[in-house]
């Protein structure tokens, strides 16, 4: 078989680290090679990279459109994990990858299942790049997976999952019923290494997930397999839209404001999955996406539970562990 040659945006982050994972599980079939800007290319977690032997392509993705494609010479399949607050800056790569010739983008999706025009504004901000890649005929897979479990599970009285929790969790939003696609974030990569290889995903979005859980399942999966009561804060759906409406317009009110974009991501979100309940199998088919789960019935994502089994065992991995707290992690983004 003819391995393809995979350039990878973001492997040194969480969702990134993941799809780098997935690709090295695989390389009868990728040869993966990391995308790493001028600025990232002493740090360690860069090294890390080049010694298990994942070759390091680095330049500025906000290069000339003609240096950039240059750099892209040889790539077939193109992913970014960029974070979360730099969708935008995709925007010179899809012109570049589309001059290079690269065989298919994986834009920067990653996220729930929600659709465009006004509901979340990182969605929006990714729909801005999916419409550059439509509008220059470049081959693309959307992928989304759900919210991860590691940021979805709820802190315990014993404190005994506390060294995990990205931001302490107590709350049920909007009576906690809504069903959400979720995905252990450790399974990103292993669907991302299964779907760029599949001519049936191309120019397809792709909806993966290891369960579909309501926050009152999450709440009690977790009391029965840690034998504790757990207190839950209820928010009630108007709360969430009023709060998430007065973040909209202190964003509105300063668009460059880097904290304001964060908590109108998190509002935002809490409004989509719990409020609009976006985020199931069936909204996903509706928009149009393929089921990750029909496409490969053969592999066998981790479920919720055994991510909480992990967890208990003091085995799970919280994500961003040089950020510390959640507030620390949005402070030293906004620098
Ligand atoms: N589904 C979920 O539950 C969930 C949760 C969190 C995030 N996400 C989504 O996943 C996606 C990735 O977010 P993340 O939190 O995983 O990212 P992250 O951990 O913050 O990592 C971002 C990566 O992008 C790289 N990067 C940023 N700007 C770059 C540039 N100009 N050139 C080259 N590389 C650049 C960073 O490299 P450096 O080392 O140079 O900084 C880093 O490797 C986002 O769309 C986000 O919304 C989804």
């Amino acid at each position: 078989m003819v391995k393809q040659r995979v350039l990878l945006l973001g492997a040194t982050g969480e969702t990134g680290g993941s799809i780098l994972n997935g690709l090295l599980e695989d390389t009868d079939s990728f040869d993966v090679e990391a995308l790493v800007r001028p600025a990232s290319t002493g740090k360690p977690q860069v090294q890390e990279l080049s010694k298990r032997g994942v070759k390091i392509r680095s330049f500025d993705i906000g290069g000339s459109v003609d240096d950039v494609a240059k750099s892209l010479t040889g790539v077939d399949v193109l992913i970014s994990a960029i974070d979360a607050m730099s969708q935008l800056a995709q925007l010179n790569l899809v012109t570049a990858a589309k001059q290079a010739g690269v065989k298919r983008f994986v834009p920067c999706g990653f996220i729930t299942v929600v659709p465009p025009g006004g509901v979340m504004l990182l969605r929006d901000n990714k729909e801005e790049v999916y419409q550059l890649v439509r509008k220059l005929h470049l081959p693309y897979t959307i992928i989304d997976v759900g919210y991860w479990y590691q940021i979805s599970f709820p802190g315990l009285p014993s404190g005994r999952v506390d060294y995990a929790l990205v931001k302490p969790l107590d709350e049920i939003h909007a009576e906690g019923t809504a069903p959400n696609m979720l995905t252990d974030l450790r399974d990103v990569g292993r669907f991302v290494a299964l779907i760029i290889k599949d001519p049936r995903s191309m120019n397809k979005y792709v909806a993966c997930y290891g369960d579909v859980l309501s926050e009152n399942e999450i709440f009690k999966i977790a009391e029965e397999m840690s034998g504790e009561v757990i207190s839950r804060k209820y928010v009630p759906a108007s709360e969430i839209t009023a709060t998430r409406d007065q973040y909209a317009s202190a964003f509105k009110a300063s668009p460059g404001d880097f904290m304001a974009q964060f908590m109108v991501t998190i509002q935002d979100y809490l409004y989509s999955k719990y409020v609009r309940g976006d985020n199931t199998p069936a909204y996903a088919a509706y928009l149009g996406y393929l089921d990750a789960k029909e496409l490969y019935p053969d592999f066998r994502p981790r479920s919720f539970k055994d991510f909480m089994g992990d967890l208990l065992d003091g085995k799970a991995a919280k994500p961003y562990p040089h950020l510390g707290d959640w507030r620390d992690f949005a402070a030293s983004k906004a620098e």
